[in-house]
């Protein structure tokens, strides 16, 4: 599996470096949260130090990489082509370092908008991405410290954050995101 020193080098050059931190960030909570969950560190690892490779391009690099890796898109992603940086993110990183491995893939591509029925694996590198030690907001680390033992909690606690934030901004918010806390919580409601 690819080289982790490696893929850093490669993000250090690629990202301003805000964003290369917010990936060393990022990559060390994953790494933490992947082991007290039993997930494998070494994906969890690459997730993290990639999840963000296509969030600096500009709005016709993006929608040129749709069209060219035929990214289905809804109208809402049409219109915030900044929630489209995961998705095309997983179809370069699968083209440029030969990653096929599904699990790293979909992390990356539901790390902005999330999704129904996520994985482990998807909801540390999704949490891992919101609560970094590099990101400040009020009730962070209320969910820094309920990550460390409940996973679907502290991903329900990111996903109310992120919706009201999305509606203070007066944004358009993404259905995945509605789906994703709607399973969380009906799970959690069965156990
Ligand atoms: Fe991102
Ligand atoms: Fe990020």
């Amino acid at each position: 599996m690819t080289d982790i020193e490696f893929l850093k080098s490669v993000v250090k050059n690629k990202l301003p470096e805000r964003r290369y931190i917010h990936s060393l960030g990022v990559f060390e909570t994953a790494i933490n949260l992947a082991k007290i969950y039993n997930v494998c560190e070494k994906k969890a690892g690459i997730a993290a130090i990639l999840h963000d490779y296509a969030k600096y391009l500009s709005k016709k690099e993006a929608r040129h990489y749709i069209k060219k890796f035929h990214i289905k898109i809804d109208e809402v992603i049409d219109k915030q082509i900044d929630l489209a940086h995961g998705l095309i993110a997983a179809e370069l990183v699968k083209r440029e370092f030969k990653i096929v491995d599904i699990d790293i893939l979909n992390s990356i591509k539901y790390h902005t908008i999330a999704r129904v029925n996520m994985t482990d694996i998807e909801k540390i590198i999704y949490l891992a991405d919101y609560i970094e030690p590099n990101r400040e907001f009020p009730g962070v680390n209320k969910i820094r410290n309920v990550a460390l033992y409940n996973l679907d909690k502290a991903m329900i606690m990111a996903l109310d954050n992120s919706i009201k934030y999305v509606i203070e901004k007066g944004l358009l918010l993404h259905t995945n995101s509605i789906l994703a806390r709607n399973s969380l919580i009906l799970s959690s409601d069965k156990s």
